[in-house]
């Protein structure tokens, strides 16, 4: 699968579907890409983006991410793992 980042807005989340799986494509404001799970680790929910404060939050209970996937908060027990 090829994604042009010109379907990113810089700042923004993508969400696709890869190899069947809930993933979140991040192109961020310092022009850094990730592809992480967008299933949060803790209970499954699928994650969001929040660009004002750029960090990835689960809605369900909460969880706080970084853009590399890393708990900052929450009851999510593992990074979100990142997509190769
Ligand atoms: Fe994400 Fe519980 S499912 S914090």
């Amino acid at each position: 699968m090829t994604i042009s980042l010109n379907e990113i807005t810089v700042g923004s989340a993508k969400f696709i579907r890869y190899k069947s799986k809930p993933t979140m494509l991040l192109y961020t404001k310092a022009g850094e890409v990730f592809a992480l799970s967008a299933a949060c680790t803790h209970l499954g929910c699928i994650v969001k983006w929040d660009e004002a404060r750029s960090m990835i939050v689960c809605p369900c209970h909460a969880a706080l991410f970084d853009v590399q996937g890393n708990v900052l908060a929450g009851p999510a027990p593992s990074p979100l793992p990142s997509i190769r």
